[in-house]
């Protein structure tokens, strides 16, 4: 069955934990939404994880575009959320209309994703209100790196930890239909978890989200450059990949690959 933002609803509603990861191609999303991960999100860290920017600021839209189509040309069941890029949905609310519309109705999204708190909750009711359900993003919010003097813990004191609870409420009446919060104190995530009625989707927030997400490349091990410490590898397909391409060309330096057989097939 279809996964829907009401699917996502009721699984907080059940205390049913959300298991979303990132996605960016077509490969790995037949993987992921095999698997049954209800939730897949086309994050804009796709700039960094497979364009190899160093920050998430470069993304455009047209890039957001070309790997939502990927992604949704392959998913059966999840749920798909394409990432708004810097500067997508911050001048103006036509704007961030016009970009949401391009991901829903070019890039074949159910959702968007914007970072931000009160300063994009205009957007935010607009896109709701004419049928795009939105994600919300608080806490270390990648867009803002350099106001945020990097990417580091958020909300420590505790009149930023008041800021993020209001911002999450207005998220929440604004019709968001679930919040992901990331790198932010525990008892933090906790504390918006209980006052908002949506679900929160945690990303080094700790256990008592809703949810968690984490980039797919951190959760398998894609890449042996950093990877986050709240991030858990369930593989290693960097020394997989590697070890593997290190055989080919052997294989085929020493004449070992083609084969007899394939030669003559
Ligand atoms: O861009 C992204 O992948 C994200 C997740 C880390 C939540 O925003």
């Amino acid at each position: 069955m279809k996964i829907t933002v009401d699917t996502i609803a009721a699984m907080k509603s059940r205390g049913e934990k959300i298991a979303a990861l990132t996605a960016y191609d077509f490969p790995m999303t037949k993987l992921l939404d095999e698997a049954g991960v209800p939730l897949l999100l086309v994050g804009d860290s796709l700039g960094m994880v497979v364009l190899g920017h160093e920050t998430t600021i470069p993304v455009t839209m047209d890039d957001m575009v070309h790997h939502t189509k990927a992604v949704a040309r392959v998913t059966r069941r999840a749920l798909v959320v394409a990432d708004m890029p810097f500067l997508s949905y911050q001048v103006n609310v036509s704007d961030a209309v016009r970009n949401a519309g391009r991901l829903i109705q070019e890039g074949g999204a159910a959702a968007v994703k914007m970072e931000g708190g009160r300063p994009v909750v205009d957007a935010a009711r607009r896109l709701v209100s004419i049928g795009i359900p939105v994600m919300g993003h608080l806490g270390l919010t990648p867009q803002s790196v350099h106001q945020l003097s990097g990417f580091r813990k958020q909300a420590k004191a505790s009149e930023d930890a008041a800021r993020l609870l209001e911002d999450a409420v207005s998220l929440d009446e604004a019709g968001v239909f679930a919040i992901v919060l990331e790198s932010i104190p525990d008892d933090l995530a906790a504390s918006v978890t209980e006052r908002v009625s949506v679900p929160t989707i945690g990303i080094g927030a700790g256990p008592h989200c809703d949810g968690q997400v984490l980039v797919c490349h951190d959760a398998f091990g894609l890449s042996d450059e950093y990877s986050p410490p709240f991030a858990r590898r369930y593989a290693n397909l960097a020394e997989i990949v590697s070890s593997a391409a290190r055989s080919y060309v052997e294989e085929v330096r020493s004449g070992a690959f083609p084969s007899r057989e394939q030669r003559l097939a």
